[in-house]
């Protein structure tokens, strides 16, 4: 008996099957992520015989009677459970068409269930009634791959993957998540079946390239989607980062790479998962901008305002969300260098001042991003960076505690400058406003409503403009 069907539930299971004579078995990620010591709170059952009767069976023999929301069309049946969300099906044979993931499904034996898996590692099954409870029924030896840590489709790869394409990006997940390698010939095949992925929901990829992007070392599944030509298909910016150019014998640095480094160094500070994308994004651009000038070598300019200009695009293309999270990503990018910038001069209070004012509340996320962009082989040159990147974190402190720059709201709006002068809606009213955010920003005033009246007057008379009261 395998003592780690703890969860009452299987004990539940296990009385049901045997009273109703029916062989019920716990299958798939469940029995992986057991077996991996992963945590798992969705447990799949499957049943010979109808799922949805057996969830119905189930839940009329537990206290407080859970309910059961049934999906007719798929044949399954759900219910939560302490802290558990179990998903009841017959067990099936299935055939697909070859331009839709919709299969045709038949009823069948625990083998045909096991064989239409996509992986021998989620093709595991432990059995629940009395008589092999917690006994491993593993067909395509799941548990020698699991040790060997191999992705491997348990029938012909290419017959698995072009059943489900979706199963390609899901085998790069996997590889990811668990840092596992995809043995060669399933690797063949999705180097082989990688165009059927278009026909394939972005919801679906997307939700897949987000898993990547939460795994431990996210370059892993980039690297595998580069390597298997998917890259190109689903993500064409991203692969055209990759490559140096060289013009005289001076070549820059591969952006792909640089990029994965980045992305990489961030995730053990962040698990946002918009700050990832952050970091995945900040230089798009830089092939788009990229120059060899002669006497500079090779620039890069204002990649930051172009990276922001192609990302509602990309973001439209992956189905990634057109909303505030959106608008992060881009502020992060068009800021990502400046603390570079600030920690190779003389640190001012007002450049300071203006960093604060412009990132908000997001500053703490933008010096995380630039500390992870520091990716120099030379190991002095990062230390010197990061030391700077200190003192830059300890000014930007020393400043938001005095002069509360991060919610900053000049102390005069416009409303105040168009009845002292009696205007109405006119650039002047704009000038005079950006001149007294300015001035605080500065340092020339203080941040308070009398100086800044001073500074309006002072302001309005240089333009000529008169108070009328
Ligand atoms: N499965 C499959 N092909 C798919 C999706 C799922 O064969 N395209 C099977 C696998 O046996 C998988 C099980 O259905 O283990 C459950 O799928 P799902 O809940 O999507 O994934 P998990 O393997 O449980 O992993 P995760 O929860 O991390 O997505």
């Amino acid at each position: 008996m395998n003592s780690k069907l703890e969860h009452e539930i299987f004990q539940k299971i296990s009385q049901v099957a045997d009273q109703k004579q029916i062989e019920v078995f716990v299958i798939g990620g469940f029995v992986r992520d057991l077996y991996l010591n992963r945590p798992s709170k969705d447990i799949d059952i499957v049943s010979v015989g109808s799922g949805i009767e057996f969830a119905k069976n189930i839940a009329k023999s537990l206290n407080p009677i859970p309910k059961v929301t049934i999906f007719k069309n798929f044949g399954t049946a759900m219910l939560k459970y302490k802290g558990m969300e179990i998903e009841f099906v017959g067990a099936r044979k299935e055939s697909y068409h070859r331009d839709s993931r919709k299969p045709i499904v038949e009823n069948g034996t625990l083998e045909d269930d096991q064989n239409r898996r996509d992986f021998t590692i989620n093709a595991m099954a432990l059995g629940l009634n009395k008589s092999n409870f917690g006994e491993l029924v593993d067909p395509f030896n799941g548990i020698d791959d699991m040790e060997d840590l191999i992705i491997r489709t348990p029938l012909d790869p290419d017959i698995t993957f072009s059943d489900d394409p979706l199963r390609i990006m899901r085998a790069i997940r996997f590889a990811t998540q668990l840092g596992f390698d995809i043995e060669d010939e399933t690797f063949d095949s999705i180097i082989k079946n990688r165009e059927r992925i278009k026909i394939i929901s972005g919801e679906r990829i997307i939700e897949e390239l987000n898993k990547i992007m939460m795994s431990p070392r996210p370059s892993i599944g980039f690297k595998l989607l580069e390597e298997t030509g998917l890259l190109k298909i689903i993500f064409p910016e991203l692969q055209k980062m990759k490559g140096v150019e060289k013009v005289n014998g001076i070549g820059h640095k591969d952006n792909f790479y640089h990029t994965l480094e980045v992305l990489d160094r961030i995730v053990p500070n962040t698990d946002n998962l918009w700050l990832r994308w952050s970091a995945l994004l900040h230089d798009i651009a830089k092939p788009a901008t990229k120059k060899f000038i002669a006497g500079q070598g090779w620039t890069f300019y204002a990649h930051n305002f172009i990276g922001v200009k192609m990302i509602p695009g990309i973001f439209r293309r992956l189905k990634l969300p057109l909303n505030e999270k959106m608008k992060y990503v881009q502020k992060m990018i068009l800021l990502h260098m400046r603390p570079i910038v600030l920690s190779e001069e003389e640190i001012t209070d007002s450049a300071i001042r203006r960093l604060l004012f412009e990132a908000n509340n997001d500053i703490d996320d933008l010096m995380t991003l630039c500390e992870a962009d520091i990716t120099s082989k030379n190991e002095d040159k990062v230390k010197r960076y990061l030391s700077n990147f200190k003192l830059v974190r300890g000014k930007l402190k020393e400043i938001e505690e005095k002069d509360n720059i991060r919610n900053f709201q000049p102390p005069i709006d416009g409303e105040l400058i168009k009845t002292t002068f009696n205007l109405q809606p006119c650039r002047e009213v704009g000038v005079i406003k950006d001149a007294i955010k300015d001035a605080i920003l500065d340092g020339v005033i203080n941040n308070n409503y009398e100086e800044a009246v001073v500074f309006m007057l002072e302001e309005a008379d240089k333009l000529g403009i008169k108070k009328t009261n």
